[in-house]
């Protein structure tokens, strides 16, 4: 059995889930993949929740979300998280928190730190990964840990690993992905007749719209994935500045319905192609008929198609946005980097 220390940053929904997750999976983690997850801190922005150390359960605990830990602790957390990461033994730092996607911080400093003292990262927080993925890649690979980035990347539906994995050694000449669930949802429910207010109150009610759902509907999500994406699945290095991006904000009920009279759905696609000369990101919305294959995606479900020059037309679908969502593709990414590292030191 592997005894593998969790650091968990952030615990709003999909922190949340990641802890309900992690219980009610415990026995199989142990009995399929012998791996005991082992909770340390959890860090909020208003301080840290320990966990006694096993076997000292007398310490004053509160019962949460099926866990029992310390008071909340307030202070100077980005120290206490620096020091914890000195002092204890390497295991996966869990980052469902939020950072400033032009400066990365400030999970940028704690990924850093975290490598450097040996702790494998996966992430459903975007903002370091916009800031410098390319840099952060290269800083966990020469400190010989990992960097799960599927939280990040449109989550329950596969995408960097798609490419990665499956699609090894094939050239990716275009992708273009529903990457939002947010959005699609409204879209969805306009063609049922739903007010865009109404749809995107229920999508917030639903858990998945981003704290300022702005960044959902005009754009900036899909525009966070499609960047992401790109630059984890090609040579290649884009910034968000090179990402035209429109939402749908725009798009009236009236468009919607004459789509569909149209035998068509509108739908906001992420894209990349590649040029001569390097290549296209954008984000728009798009009529799309049935021939496209990524017309079926409908509600908070996503997809992605990517083109390449062997392997041909390859899509995913699926992968509806929602917290458990997330946490699953965090639970995934740890399970397979410590599977990946695990196997280097055989
Ligand atoms: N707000 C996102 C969505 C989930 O609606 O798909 C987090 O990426």
């Amino acid at each position: 059995m592997r005894h593998i220390p969790i650091i968990l940053l952030g615990y709003g929904n999909v922190g949340r889930a990641f802890v309900r997750l992690v219980e009610e999976k415990r026995d199989r983690l142990n009995q399929d993949y012998g791996l005991n997850l082992v909770w340390t801190t959890i860090f909020r922005r208003e301080g840290r929740y320990d966990f006694p150390p096993i076997g000292e359960s007398d310490h004053p605990v509160i019962e949460k979300d099926g866990l029992k830990f310390g008071e909340l602790k307030t202070g100077r957390v980005l120290n206490d998280l620096k020091s914890l990461l000195r002092e204890a033994p390497g295991g996966v730092m869990v980052d469902g928190s939020v950072s400033d996607q032009k400066t990365g911080q400030p999970g940028y400093d704690y990924w850093k730190k975290a490598f450097s003292w040996g702790w494998h990262v996966v992430t459903a927080n975007k903002g370091p990964l916009v800031y410098d993925y390319k840099g952060l890649h290269n800083s966990a690979h020469q400190n010989r840990c990992g960097l799960g980035i599927s939280g990040a990347t449109a989550a329950a539906l596969p995408t960097v690993d798609l490419a990665l994995y499956a699609l090894a050694g094939a050239d990716i000449q275009s992708v273009e992905g529903i990457l939002n669930g947010t959005s699609n949802y409204i879209l969805t429910r306009m063609g049922e007749g739903v007010d865009y207010a109404e749809a995107l109150s229920e999508a917030q009610g639903k858990g998945i719209a981003e704290p300022d759902p702005a960044m959902d509907v005009e754009g900036w999500d899909t525009a966070y994935k499609i960047l992401l994406i790109t630059n984890a699945s090609t040579e290649l290095k884009y910034s968000l500045n090179d990402v035209s991006v429109k939402g749908i904000t725009s798009i009236s009920r009236q468009e919607v319905e004459k789509a569909a009279r149209e035998g068509k759905r509108i739908k906001l696609l992420g894209r990349f192609e590649r040029t001569d000369t390097g290549g296209i990101l954008e984000v728009a919305p798009r009529a799309v008929g049935p021939d496209h294959p990524l017309f079926w995606v409908n509600g908070t479900e996503k997809g992605i198609t990517f083109e390449t020059d062997t392997m041909g037309s390859i899509s995913a679908v699926g992968g509806r946005s929602s917290p458990v969502g997330a946490a699953a593709a965090l639970l995934k990414d740890l399970i397979n980097i410590v599977r990946q590292h695990d196997n280097k030191s055989d």
